[in-house]
């Protein structure tokens, strides 16, 4: 009979929590992180407009401006190879008196590209969706009714050049994913996944689902890695980087959230000295 060979895997499943600004997370020490997932405040969706009006921007540019200093320090914090998703969606808003779009998917290709990043090839996440009749525009006469924004950005970002592991890495092997979810996973349109709820008692989340997370942290981290949410909202990435033998860490700047967040550890278990 052959040896049977003892695998060990690295402790994972811990969560830690940072309460302030994505753009300095200055606990957080250079190359200790495998992956981040994140979805930030959407410029240009009212939403998080007197966020932003707090960090100090007063228009769209000023906005992505912000966004790109949290990417140029979550570059700090990957490691060479690590990657940076980022979840957004472009919006539709009047400014000036013109109705318009603002890409915000483009200016993230471009401000992470600004922060050190190379862009990676994309997914359209278009959510399957109960109204199929919710046009803008003017009804069945052209030329003055709009395409309908039903899909968001799952935009990827590599720090460097290809992440390497010693032969035969025993946690890599162990994170390994089957061909159905490979195939499924790594097509550019991803239509199986449903918004999450956006509506709580203390008001609209911008969460996203945590289906979403699972696969993302399935394809791009390997157990044991560190996986970052900078703007941690209600913790789903978190969460699914938990749930799938990854260490978390979420930063969160708003005191409310970053209570809710605590309580929601604490619950699940994940902080240390929880019942
Ligand atoms: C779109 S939500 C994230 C939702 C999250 N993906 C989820 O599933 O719950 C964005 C979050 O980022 C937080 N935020 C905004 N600006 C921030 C900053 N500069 N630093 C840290 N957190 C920030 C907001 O308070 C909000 O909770």
């Amino acid at each position: 009979m052959g040896c049977v060979p003892i695998v060990t895997l690295p402790r994972v499943g811990e969560v830690r929590l940072i309460p302030g600004d994505a753009r300095r997370i200055g606990s957080l020490p250079d190359a200790s992180v495998g992956l981040v997932v994140t979805s930030p405040p959407y410029p240009m969706i009212p939403q998080w407009d007197d966020l932003f009006r707090d960090l100090g921007a007063t228009d769209y540019a000023g906005m992505h401006r912000i966004l790109a200093d949290a990417y140029r320090e979550c570059h700090r914090l990957l490691v060479p190879g690590g990657l940076l998703v980022v979840n957004i969606g472009d919006a539709l808003r009047t400014e000036g008196g013109t109705f318009r779009l603002w890409p915000n998917h483009a200016e993230t290709l471009r401000g992470a590209e600004e922060a050190g990043f190379t862009p990676l090839p994309y997914v359209l996440w278009k959510k399957p969706t109960n109204k199929p009749n919710a046009f803008l525009g003017s009804g069945f006469l052209p030329p003055n009714a709009y395409v309908t924004l039903d899909c968001e950005f799952i935009l990827p970002f590599r720090k460097g050049g290809l992440r390497r592991f010693p032969p035969h890495d025993a946690a890599r092997a162990a994170s390994r994913f089957d061909r159905e979810e490979r195939d499924r996973w790594f097509s550019q349109i991803w239509s199986d996944l449903r918004g999450a709820p956006q509506r709580a008692p203390h008001g609209r989340t911008g969460a996203f689902p945590a289906a979403l997370a699972e696969r993302l942290v399935r394809m791009f981290s390997v157990i044991g890695d560190t996986v970052l949410d900078p703007f941690a909202g209600t913790g789903t990435t978190l969460w699914a980087a938990a749930r799938w033998r990854r260490n978390a860490v979420g930063v969160e700047r708003d005191p409310a959230a970053f209570a809710r967040l605590r309580e929601t550890a604490r619950a699940l278990g994940y902080l240390p000295g929880a019942p």
